[in-house]
């Protein structure tokens, strides 16, 4: 009851890939991180994010020194195995592969040198730990925008700080920082708080990518029908280039 009431007058997205087009945010390059393990699972996932109409795909492997290692070279021979293998299968995907960045010391390293990989120009992938906000994560953002990159934070909604601090994320965006949902975030797969901010930021303007955040192919398929209010739906709207700014 309590459910159908929640769900009483919002609009309902079947396929949304249909709108969206491009998914900037996915662990689908096989066996370099938590996401598919091997080829045929990425294909899989390739055949799901197909299914659900996107046309372009950017990988978004973790580089995360204690847990996922990745290197830029890991991250293009993965690319080149599924490439492969996908050009037989889904030749009307684009691929494309950069990286999700863990802010750490490592990262302020290759930042250093800038030798991070982007997507659509100059935007970088960034994520803190779910729990506690990165200490210094202001300075990693502002060296990120003087090195020339445009910050792009990962799943805001899914950061337990910030879900009573709407005027960091708020300053953040003042900043030019820009913000990334999850689509999986909005089925509810995180939980009923971390669906509700995501709507809530997308109701107030402050989305300006959603991506997948997918990691396997039921991840994909849990996308297949998202439920939007009438508000967010505007923004997705926006987001997605069917209306303007
Ligand atoms: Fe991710």
């Amino acid at each position: 009851m309590l459910q159908s009431l929640r769900e009483f007058g919002r609009k309902k997205l079947q396929n949304p890939g249909n709108d969206l087009r491009l998914d900037m945010h996915g662990h689908w390059l096989p066996g370099i991180d938590d996401g598919a393990a091997d080829v045929s699972a990425a294909l899989g996932m390739l055949a799901s994010f197909s299914e659900l109409g996107y046309i372009e795909l950017i990988a978004t492997p973790h580089i995360y020194r204690d847990y996922y290692p990745n290197t830029e070279q890991t991250i293009h021979s993965s690319f080149e195995r599924i490439r492969t293998e996908a050009d037989k299968f889904f030749p009307h995907l684009t691929l494309g592969c950069a990286a999700e960045y863990y802010l750490d010391d490592h990262f302020e390293s290759l930042l250093r040198a800038k030798s991070l990989l982007t997507f659509q120009g100059n935007h970088v992938l960034v994520e803190q730990g779910y729990f506690a906000e990165t200490p210094g994560v202001d300075k990693y953002l502002f060296d990120i925008q003087i090195k020339g990159y445009a910050p792009v934070l990962a799943h805001p909604e899914r950061y337990v700080f910030y879900h009573q601090n709407n005027k960091k994320i708020a300053f953040m965006r003042e900043l030019g920082i820009k913000m990334q949902i999850n689509l999986l975030s909005l089925t509810g797969k995180y939980g009923p708080v971390v669906a509700s901010k995501a709507m809530e930021y997308l109701e107030k303007g402050w989305v300006d990518f959603i991506g997948t955040d997918a990691h396997t192919q039921e991840d994909i398929q849990l996308c297949r029908e998202i439920r939007l209010t009438t508000k967010a739906y505007d923004a997705w709207l926006k987001i997605s280039g069917k209306t303007t700014f």
